[in-house]
């Protein structure tokens, strides 16, 4: 639908979607190689309840419902990511024509369904076989992953225009390779730095293969979010704030936009950073994208702790020797179910924070926005779930601040269409705003999938946000 333009709300063409991830619904294990999440499910008390990938939302059985589903709630966009090792298994240099047929038929179907594919090539799901060599202290895995997305766009990129390269490097490097909480479970800043380049040496190569590909709207997704120093902290608070700031931002953002390093990251981090960049990588890294995603789900406040009694900046995945004195503000009582806070002016202000650190910035996309929130099935079969509807609707205002403040933003993806597995979290955190029942694989939108899928409808009529 045409939407009209206003001081407030959403340019023409703007999409609204939903977002997913291969790992995280797809199951189907057995016909696909093993990933590094695989290995780590697989250790006992790494993830909650022992939940493993094996079966999810049973997505590749069930994709022909799911994206039915999605056409009925009129979603106009659809973020999912492609499971490398389901595409090149055991990471053997060869790729599975069986693998991304399963691909192929999704693409198809939400074509017919008047649904914009949209692909992450990376969601995580590193092939196990490749740890063995390093996994993404490994700068050859860079070189791997291109070749893997030429496959990948070789076989979709006649139908997917859009492609992520990424997601959430911060993620994959620093819970991954510093804070060991997420796959591959270490615990080396060092390696977690390495991490971090290789990464972003990843998206550059694969961003170079699939511009000679053809591809043309590519990006990478993002989990930056603000930090900030609780008032009147001292100087051990702020200078935590810039340190943290810079590793959860800045130290992708930079090189992406500006093609450096900061300068203040590359102190911190010395000599890690140093040992691995070499000659052009940020000429490849910082080679031009046409959007970039954002996660966005909290703010981050710190202040004072009490030496001694707090546990200082160990927590949370920070790759940085303890830092004494300072802690991360408790979220309050506001926060959703996995301890997060609820701070929806947060994205307002760091898009627009983003639009003046980065005069090139390219266009921005709300790639993931949502909550987790277990609301009760009624008798009558429905879920009231009035806090994540408020969470989404609260978001989506501070999304329109901010178009209106002059961010060039495209397109907004509530996070997530269905309840998945959350990484260490298992099935215990539900982000859906579809209930799923993973006993039965029984799919029950929630109200706020109804309310989203009336809001879209509208027009994203901003009238209907009002609490
Ligand atoms: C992320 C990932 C998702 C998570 C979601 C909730 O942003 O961490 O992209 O896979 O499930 O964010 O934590």
């Amino acid at each position: 639908m045409e939407q009209l333009p206003s001081a407030r709300g959403f340019p023409t063409g703007f999409r609204w979607g939903v977002a997913t991830s291969a790992p995280q619904i797809e199951g189907a294990a057995d016909r696909r190689g093993a990933s590094i999440w695989d290995a780590f499910a697989a250790q006992p008390g790494k993830v909650h309840g022992g939940d493993d990938l094996s079966v999810a939302c049973d997505h590749v059985n069930r994709y022909r419902d799911d994206v039915a589903l999605m056409r009925d709630l009129g979603i106009q966009a659809y973020r999912f990511s492609v499971a490398w090792p389901r595409v090149e298994p055991g990471a053997s240099g060869v790729f599975s024509s069986t693998g991304l047929d399963f691909y192929d038929s999704l693409v198809d179907e939400l074509l017919a369904a008047g649904i914009d594919p949209v692909v992450t090539l990376y969601h995580w799901d590193l092939p196990l076989e490749l740890d063995s060599i390093g996994g993404w202290t490994s700068r050859d895995v860079a070189h791997r992953f291109a070749d893997y997305a030429m496959a990948v766009h070789d076989r979709l990129g006649d139908r997917v225009s859009m492609w992520a390269t990424l997601n959430e490097p911060w993620c994959a490097a620093f819970l991954g390779y510093a804070a060991g909480v997420h796959a591959p479970g270490q615990t080396d800043p060092a390696a977690s730095v390495a991490a971090v380049h290789h990464l972003l040496l990843s998206h550059g190569l694969a961003v170079q293969a699939l511009r000679v590909g053809g591809a043309t709207d590519l990006g990478i997704v993002l989990n930056t979010w603000p930090n900030h120093a609780a008032e009147g902290a001292g100087p051990e608070v702020l200078d935590a704030v810039r340190r943290i700031d810079g590793l959860v931002t800045r130290i992708f953002t930079d090189p992406l936009l500006t093609g450096e390093y900061p300068h203040d990251v590359r102190n911190d981090l010395a000599p890690w950073l140093d040992q691995v960049v070499r000659g052009d990588d940020l000429a490849t890294i910082s080679v031009p994208i046409d959007w970039l995603g954002v996660n966005y789900y909290h703010d981050d406040v710190f202040e004072p702790a009490t030496v001694g009694v707090d546990d200082g900046l160990t927590c949370g995945g920070w790759p940085y020797p303890r830092v004494e004195g300072v802690r991360l503000a408790p979220a309050g009582p506001d926060a959703t179910d996995i301890g997060w806070p609820v701070t929806p002016a947060g994205l307002h202000h760091h898009l627009v924070r983003l639009r003046d650190l980065y005069p090139n910035l390219p266009p921005i996309y709300v790639t993931e926005n949502g909550a987790a929130y277990d609301d009760p099935i009624a008798p009558d079969g429905t879920i009231d779930d009035a806090r994540r509807l408020t969470f989404l609707a609260a978001h989506i205002s501070a999304l329109a601040d901010a178009i209106a403040d002059g961010v060039d933003v495209r397109g907004y993806f509530a996070w997530s269409l269905l309840d998945n597995f959350e990484w260490a979290e298992g099935y215990s955190m539900r982000f859906g705003i579809v209930h799923v029942d993973f006993e039965t694989q029984v799919r029950t939108p929630r109200r706020s999938a109804l309310w989203y899928a009336e809001f879209i409808r509208s027009g994203a009529a901003l009238d209907r946000l009002v609490p």
